[in-house]
């Protein structure tokens, strides 16, 4: 038998009316996803030093090793406006066929938290990872430093 974490997450409302706004962004972000495969609509906005939030969609492909997730897709928007200091990031994901799982809280997937630890070694900081469930009752705050702990990147390539 496997320990699952405590479940720490908590009412959108206790939020900062900030990160309130970061999950309702990532919420309307949904309307943008391409997931007639998966029918699992993901959303995801995140937030610059800079104070601007770009948002993303998953993005599926009928050869479905190409999808493309919903927090790649909002990095990229980050990347293509040269604006990498990601604060924070917010995702949430529904099903299209079923509301039984809107409650479901919905956390980045192993390939997209190797994408924001390396935006986060970019600003040697952590970032804050807002996971929300698909209905935006609740939320567990957390940050990339604690979904990927002991995370490969840039700094272990000149390591040794
Ligand atoms: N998906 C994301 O967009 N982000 C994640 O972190 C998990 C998975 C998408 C990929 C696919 O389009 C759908 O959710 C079902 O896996």
């Amino acid at each position: 038998m496997t320990d699952r974490p405590a479940d720490t997450s908590q009412p959108l409302s206790a939020l900062a009316v900030e990160d309130q706004g970061l999950c309702r962004a990532a919420f309307a972000a949904t309307a943008n996803a391409h997931a007639p495969y998966s029918r699992f609509s993901v959303g995801a906005a995140l937030v610059t030093a800079s104070g601007t939030v770009f948002q993303g969609a998953n993005l599926e492909n009928a050869s479905y090793g190409l999808s493309i997730c919903a927090e790649a897709a909002a990095l990229v928007a980050a990347n293509n406006a040269s604006d990498r200091a990601v604060t924070a990031i917010a995702v949430t994901g529904h099903s299209a066929g079923s509301r039984r799982d809107t409650a479901a809280i919905v956390t980045p997937c192993g390939r997209c938290r190797q994408m924001i630890a390396e935006f986060a070694a970019l600003s040697d900081t952590d970032i804050r990872v807002l996971c929300c469930a698909g209905d935006l009752s609740r939320v567990l705050a957390t940050s990339i430093d604690a979904l990927l702990p002991h995370a490969f990147g840039r700094s272990s390539l000149t390591a040794g």
